[in-house]
């Protein structure tokens, strides 16, 4: 695709517009269903529906409704984008330019464990970039892709706000804390045996389908055990102001 627009002198100046160098596929991936048969429409609508009441407006729906359609296909398709369009009456044009700003929406078939590593600064510096790279020779693939068998997909994500957990691995955004390589190899393939390892905190792991439902904000039926709550590397601040009778000074203007 070319585009134009103006120079410094007024002069038109073309420039050339392409798939970024990591993401190849722009939601045009082989065999993707560019529409969806009567009966997943009518599903699929009443899911949408329940969706689209929350909001004042029906565009306002367009991100819940993205992992909606991800949950039927484990990734956005020609078939997803178009069925979110006709819901909140947006072009496909502006869908896709959603779909495709934010990284949890996939542009390529998810297994059923889309496993991330962490390889920003601190988690990179405390072991992330090792365990990346140790995950991609264990199984065999690059950044983005996905096991044989269809289990894991692998990706390098950027940090998750559990810095001080690193280096921390997500399995279909549940948390594995202070992770090795030698752990994380034990996680993969504890996935690929069908014995999932669980999660270090929060709600129990299920399979990508299912999180992405939970996301569109469709029930969440996992057992609610209490599992939520900042753990101890998070506290240690807080605790060691306490036992040193610390206190935040008084506010700018003279009120504490
Ligand atoms: S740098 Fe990895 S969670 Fe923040």
């Amino acid at each position: 695709m070319t585009a134009s627009v103006e120079g410094p002198s007024g002069e038109r100046v073309f420039i050339r517009l392409g798939p970024p160098p990591e993401e190849p596929n722009q939601f045009v991936v082989d065999g993707a269903p560019q529409s969806y048969s009567p009966e997943v429409r009518a599903r699929l609508e009443v899911d949408a529906k329940e969706i689209i009441a929350r909001y004042p407006d029906k565009r306002s729906a367009l991100l819940p409704l993205l992992h909606l359609v991800q949950a039927e296909d484990s990734y956005l398709t020609p078939a997803g984008l178009e069925f979110c369009s006709e819901q909140v009456g947006l072009t496909g044009a502006e869908v896709s330019a959603v779909g495709s700003f934010y990284t949890m929406y996939r542009r390529g078939p998810t297994g059923e464990y889309l496993v991330g590593v962490c390889t920003n600064t601190l988690c990179a510096v405390m072991g992330g970039d090792a365990i990346f790279a140790d995950l991609k020779e264990h199984l065999g693939i690059g950044n983005d892709q996905t096991t044989g068998d269809g289990t894991v997909t692998l990706q390098h994500i950027e940090c998750n706000a559990a810095c001080d957990f690193a280096p921390v691995v997500m399995v279909n955004w549940e948390f594995y804390d202070n992770q090795t390589p030698e752990s994380a190899r034990e996680l993969v393939d504890s996935l690929r045996s069908g014995e999932p390892k669980a999660p270090t905190r929060g709600a129990p792991l299920c399979k990508f389908r299912e999180t992405s439902r939970i996301l569109a904000g469709l029930p969440d039926e996992r057992p609610d055990e209490g599992q939520g709550g900042p753990g101890a590397a998070t506290l240690a601040g807080l605790r060691v102001a306490k036992e040193k009778g610390m206190e935040a000074p008084p506010a700018a203007g003279g009120k504490s």
